[in-house]
């Protein structure tokens, strides 16, 4: 395998494998190296259907499956979401999406997702990537202090001041708000790294909400400066792979009568280190 880093501080091109066929487990701890090092792995030209693509995240990890049950299809793996705005999407994935981490406001969130696009939009519709570990390294020591040690309150709703989503009873009930240390540790590298998700983390430590948007505005200045992020302009047939311990990520809007069709996998962490603290 070929493996090239994209920009100075994060992101890597991997050319040479056919993630359609089993990787054995030379490759599979190569490209976890490259991936994990540099947080972002983009795979080009590639040909998964759904079976392929849930085979190729089960030998990185624990397939992971949405909690949020009303965005899982009807039919088909369970493992496999369709982003999709295609007529009889299931949920139809219309615009754009703001700065997250995945399922960040579970216990045991996803490690790895992985997106594949088989229609891409001509215009828009890019993922943009922000290095959460790289950002903690070059933080300034005022900004450092304010959230050293503290924890946050990831929810699903999100900010009550600004819903994203607002859920049932019910699914409030299935999905409560969760605490985790806004700085982790990786379960795997011995460094550190923000936590963000701006669309889920609705109190930092004991701060109001509104004071929490104060702090969460400051995080963002640092964390999206444009050396800390990536934008990746979507061509058919790639494979882009994240940690979610180390980076966030968003969906840039797109023209409503542009097709576009992605399936995503995701992994978990092994049970002995489930939950990065
Ligand atoms: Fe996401």
């Amino acid at each position: 395998m070929r493996a090239t880093p994209m920009t100075p501080e994060f992101g890597v091109r991997i050319e040479g494998l056919d993630l359609s066929r089993p990787l054995g487990d030379a490759d599979r701890d190569e490209l976890k190296h490259h991936w994990m090092r540099h947080k972002v792995a983009v795979f080009p030209g590639q040909d998964l259907d759904d079976e392929a693509l849930a085979s190729f995240a089960e030998q990185l990890g624990p397939l992971f499956v949405h909690v949020q049950k009303q965005l899982l299809r009807k039919t088909g793996r369970k493992e496999i979401m369709e982003l999709s705005n295609l007529p009889g999407a299931h949920a139809p994935v219309t615009s754009d999406l703001d700065w997250h981490t995945d399922q960040s406001y579970t216990p045991k969130p996803v490690f790895g997702t992985i997106l594949h696009g088989q229609i891409v939009t001509a215009d828009g519709g890019e993922t943009c990537f922000a290095d959460l570990a790289g950002a903690w390294e070059s933080m300034p020591d005022d900004l450092r202090a304010r959230v050293d040690g503290v924890t946050a309150l990831y929810a699903a709703e999100g900010p009550r001041v600004r819903p994203r989503i607002v859920l049932t009873d019910q699914q409030r009930k299935e999905i409560p708000p969760v605490t985790h240390p806004l700085i982790r540790t990786h379960p795997y590298l011995d460094r550190k790294s923000l936590y963000l998700s701006p669309m889920h983390i609705r109190t930092i430590d004991g701060m109001s909400e509104e004071e929490t948007a104060v702090l969460m505005a400051d995080l963002l200045a640092h964390v999206t400066q444009p050396a800390h992020v990536y934008t990746h302009k979507w061509t058919v047939g790639d494979v882009v792979m994240w940690d979610n311990t180390s980076v966030m990520h968003r969906r840039l809007p797109f023209p409503k009568d542009q097709p576009r069709y992605h399936i995503r996998a995701g992994f978990h962490l092994p049970e002995d280190r489930a939950v990065p603290v």
